[in-house]
Formats: structure tokens, C-alpha cells, sequence
């Protein structure tokens, strides 16, 4: 046993979960009637009501002491303040900069940073206002129309997702997003495009990832094939920290916008990886985002723990996975246009805290990170949720849901808004064998037919859920949204005791993608790979 699950703040949990099974939601609620109001918060106009949760007051006193004893208020204050919380990368963790005001004064590692977050903001909208009002235009001297994002993990995530979730099909110019090593999908895109009215924007915060390389390398090969190499100067940005890499590749200076490595791609979306965003829904809107993310900060910062959304879902996900035994997380986004949200949402979480030692490289005696996933309702509704109702496996859900339709057929909102309820109720209340023989009997069966039947009817309920109501998805509380749960993930690498800022598991899977990519070029280092390896390669080489 570590210091950790030793301590008494995690053994107190344990006991408390014993006791669990012994009252369920239903009867919690039974007993408590002023349980739905007071276990509930409400930030940025986002609302939390996590009476569907199986927690308690004494449970929720027992998480806040855990939370006391992770020093979860210190670790918020340090990463406010630059603090290099990323120690296995000597970095400060900043992403809060870069949607604070002008005056916010904040730094990392000791340096101030926010004139150069703003100074790179100003120069993005200062590129898009003149992409938009057709100041700058193509080699050509076309109107850019279509913009592509070219980028991976989370270079291509976060701006895809609030793309997906902000604009329309009228939106121009459109953005398009490549991240795919799999050629199918930039011949896709660009098959539908005129290299004349064309913007490509190559991201990658480190310019040498494999697929945005080589991807960025095709894009460019179809450019300079249509237009001619001097072209590429009108219709490529790059956006890295790594400025020089950029410029090599032959994007002009000018279209360089920059960003830092206290940025974690997967916290990137604020910075100029949003470049795409800013030229396509207007740096009016990609401000109201940050603006959004910013006052979630100013929460996340200001309120006291038991109040505080990011805290309290963090020790909900810890009292569910850690005490309860969940299987894992479901994120049910009540919302078509949050389509993208679950897979911006996995590699936030999954990146970040899917880890096996702690911050001093302890291994560790406790699970981190259930995998985390999900799908939009209602389609969801018509796939997994048969599993989240019925199998004996618990998998909490998440559900998000906007209480006003932005745009097409209000007339429907209605019965989205009400199927997300819906779900949340049966999920906690369940139908007992009681009920359904009544049901059944109404419905004319009997005797030994109807006795049959009961079992594969029964939903056994208590299965806990949040709802979070957002008023509606526009780019401000897409903003609050997108870093209440960035947030959350932060918190839950606080009470794990763990480095959610660092990613080093996806290394060795990248040093190996190298050698077998010389494999089965000129054949060599083949006796390096295992037999396995070796056999299907000579299998790919056979076809
Ligand atoms: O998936 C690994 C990773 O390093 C992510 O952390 C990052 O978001 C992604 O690759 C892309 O990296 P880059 O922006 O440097 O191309």
C-alpha cells in the first residue's frame, strides 16, 4: 500500500463506499427533499446538478478532506502563478494566459507572457480580418475561400471541435481539418477544392510530427503543381513553437504565428492553433471563446472547492472510479454540433492522466483515468445506452446539454432537451420487478409468459449521472465548457498525484513507427524487430 491509499483521507472514502450499496439514489432522494437544490452549482451561466451522483453530504465532506489533504488549492494557485508544474519537462503549464485580458500580468516560469500572447492574437486577427475582407487574397488574386487546417492530436482536436460546434454550413471561408497519415482523407479534401482560393495552415507544435509532414508536404506538392512554388508564400501559415522549422519548410516569416512550450498541444485550441478558427468564424467569435474560458479561470481560480464546478466534477469522477468501481466515463453531449467534443475530450483526459506513477515516479497502487467516451443523444440513445442501463458494469455519464437551440428547426429542441432528461432519470430510477409485472399485466400477460418476461425488464437503476446545463452553444459557453472539463482533468491529476502535463507513452510507439517505416523501405534494421512484426511484414510485402 502507498502513503496514499494508506492515508486517512482515502481510507475514510473506502469506508464510506462500503456503505454505498445500503441506500440507493432513489431513496436518497426519498429522504432528502431539498437534495436536487442543494446538490447543484452553477458558473459562467453553466449549471451542474449532480443530485444523480451517489454522493452525500458526508461524502462530499470526506472528498473535500481528500481534496485538503492533495493540496488541490495550492495546486491551482501554482499553476495561476507559472509555477513549473510539468517537472518531467521542466515547464510552467500556461494555458490560462492565453485567454486572460491584456492586463492580467500573468508569467511562467517567471517570465511575463502575456504581451506575447497578445501580440500573436492581434497579428491572427489582423491575418483573418484581411483573409475575410478579401485584402489578402491568392496568387492568383482570388478571394481564400477554403481554409485547411493541417495538424494531429492536438494540433486538430480542439479546433475541429469548436469549428464543428460554432459554425454552419453557410460559414465562409470554410474550414477543413487534415490530421490523417491516411492519404484518403487530404485527397477527400482537397478534391473538393480550388488550389487558387486555397489557405493551408500546417500546425504542429513541434513541425516534425510524422503525419503532419507529410501531409503538409502533399499539400504543398498540390499547390506548387497548380500555381507554382512562389505561391506558397500567399497560401500557407505556419503556427509552432518552433519557428525556424517553419521557415525551413518555406512558409513565409510573415505567416508564422507562434506559440510556447508552457502550451500542451492538448490545451492548445486558445492559442494560434485556433489560427484556423480565427480567419474562419471571425476574430469577434474566437474572442468570445476565450472570453468564455477566461471567466471558467476566473471561477476555477476564485471559488472555494465545495462550490467550484471543475472540483467538485473531478471528485465526483475520483468517488466513481476509484471508490464505486466504474467501468469508465461517458460523455453524452445532447447536441449535434458536439459531435467532436468526446474525441477533444479523450485525448484531454486520456493524454493527460493516463499515467502509472506518480509525480516523484512511484508506481502506483490505485487505477487513473477510466477510459473515457461517448456520443451525442439522442444517436447514442440507439446504440450504448441499452449497456449503460442494463449491464451489471457501472459507466457513469456526463450529460451536456444546451437548454436554446442556436439555429435549425427550434421546433425539435424540445425533444432533445427532454430525451437527455429523460435518460439521466431512468438511468438513476430504474424499474423494479414490481413495476413490471404491474406494466405487463396491464398489457394482458400472465402466468408463467409474464414471470418470463420480468427479468429482461428489470433496470436496477441507482446509476449515477451529471447534468450540465449550458443556456446555449455559442462561443462564449462553448468556451466555459471546453475549460471546465481541461479543468476538471487538471484536478484529477491532483487528487491521483500525478503529471497530466506530460505525454511520454506515446514515444515509443513514434520511435518504432521510424524503424518500421525503414523496414519495409530499404529493408533495414528488420532483425531488430520482433518475429511477429518480421512475419507481417513480409506478409505486406507479399501483397
Ligand atoms: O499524440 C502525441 C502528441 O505529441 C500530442 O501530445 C500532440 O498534441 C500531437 O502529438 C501533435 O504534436 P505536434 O503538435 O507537435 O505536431
Amino acid at each position: 500500500m502507498s502513503a496514499l491509499t494508506e492515508s486517512a483521507a482515502w481510507r475514510a472514502l473506502t469506508q464510506l463506499a462500503l456503505a454505498d450499496a445500503a441506500v440507493s439514489l432513489n431513496q436518497r432522494f426519498a429522504s432528502d427533499p431539498d437534495r436536487a437544490r442543494r446538490l447543484a452549482a452553477e458558473a459562467c451561466g453553466l449549471y451542474l446538478d449532480y443530485s444523480k451522483q451517489r454522493v452525500d453530504d458526508s461524502i462530499l465532506s470526506a472528498l473535500l478532506a481528500y481534496a485538503d489533504q492533495q493540496q488541490v488549492s495550492a495546486g491551482i494557485a501554482r499553476m495561476f502563478a507559472g509555477d513549473v508544474i510539468n517537472a518531467t519537462e521542466g515547464r510552467a503549464v500556461g494555458h490560462v494566459a492565453l485567454r486572460a485580458p491584456r492586463d492580467a500580468g500573468l508569467t511562467m516560469a517567471g517570465a511575463p507572457v502575456m504581451p506575447a500572447v497578445h501580440d500573436v492574437l492581434d497579428r491572427m486577427a489582423t491575418f483573418a480580418d484581411a483573409i475575410r475582407s478579401g485584402a489578402w487574397r491568392g496568387a492568383t488574386g482570388e478571394m481564400l475561400t477554403d481554409i485547411v487546417n493541417i495538424g494531429i492530436g492536438g494540433s486538430d482536436f480542439g479546433p475541429r471541435m469548436v469549428w464543428d460546434a460554432l459554425s454552419d454550413p453557410t460559414n465562409r471561408p470554410r474550414a477543413h481539418f487534415v490530421a490523417n497519415v491516411d492519404g484518403a482523407q487530404l485527397s477527400a479534401v482537397l478534391g473538393a477544392l480550388d488550389p487558387a482560393r486555397t489557405l493551408f495552415v500546417v500546425t504542429s507544435k513541434t513541425f516534425t510530427t510524422q503525419e503532419t509532414m507529410a501531409n503538409a508536404g502533399a499539400a504543398r506538392h498540390w499547390l506548387t503543381a497548380a500555381l507554382g512554388e512562389a505561391a506558397v508564400a500567399r497560401h500557407f501559415a505556419g503556427v509552432s513553437t518552433a519557428r525556424q522549422t517553419v521557415e525551413a519548410f518555406g512558409i513565409a516569416p510573415a505567416n508564422v504565428f507562434e506559440f510556447w512550450d508552457w502550451v500542451g498541444g492538448r490545451y492548445s485550441l486558445w492559442s494560434a492553433v485556433g489560427l484556423a478558427n480565427m480567419i474562419a468564424l471571425g476574430p469577434g467569435r474566437f474572442r468570445e471563446l476565450l472570453a468564455g474560458a477566461h471567466a471558467m479561470d476566473e471561477h476555477f481560480r476564485r471559488t472555494p472547492l465545495a462550490q467550484n464546478l471543475p472540483v467538485l466534477m473531478a471528485l465526483i469522477a475520483f468517488w466513481n472510479y476509484n471508490f464505486l468501481g466504474a467501468s469508465s466515463q461517458v460523455i453524452a453531449p445532447y447536441a449535434q454540433r458536439l459531435r467532436r467534443f468526446v474525441g477533444w475530450l479523450q485525448q484531454l483526459e486520456m493524454e493527460s492522466n493516463g499515467k502509472s506513477v506518480n509525480r516523484d515516479g512511484q508506481t502506483l497502487d490505485y487505477p487513473t483515468t477510466p477510459a473515457l467516451w461517448g456520443d451525442v443523444g439522442t444517436n447514442a440513445q440507439h446504440a450504448f445506452f441499452q449497456m449503460l442501463h442494463q449491464s451489471a458494469a457501472l459507466h457513469p455519464v456526463d450529460f451536456i446539454i444546451p437548454v436554446k437551440p442556436v439555429r435549425g428547426l427550434p421546433e425539435q429542441h424540445p425533444l432533445l432537451v427532454a430525451n437527455g432528461l429523460a435518460q439521466s432519470a431512468a438511468l438513476m430510477r430504474g424499474k423494479d420487478a414490481e413495476q413490471v409485472r404491474a406494466e405487463l399485466s396491464r398489457q394482458g400477460l400472465s402466468g408463467a409468459t409474464l414471470e418470463a418476461a420480468i427479468p429482461h425488464r428489470v433496470f436496477s437503476g441507482n446509476r449515477p449521472s451529471s447534468t450540465l446545463l449550458l443556456p446555449q452553444l455559442d462561443a462564449f459557453h462553448v468556451g466555459a465548457l471546453c475549460a471546465l472539463y481541461e479543468h476538471r482533468t487538471f484536478v484529477l491529476s491532483l487528487l491521483w498525484n500525478i503529471n497530466a502535463f506530460d505525454q511520454w507513452g506515446v514515444e515509443l510507439g513514434k520511435q518504432l513507427a521510424q524503424q518500421v517505416t525503414m523496414a519495409m523501405g530499404d529493408g533495414s534494421g528488420v532483425a531488430a524487430l520482433d518475429a511477429s512484426t518480421q512475419q507481417l511484414l513480409e506478409r505486406v510485402h507479399a501483397r
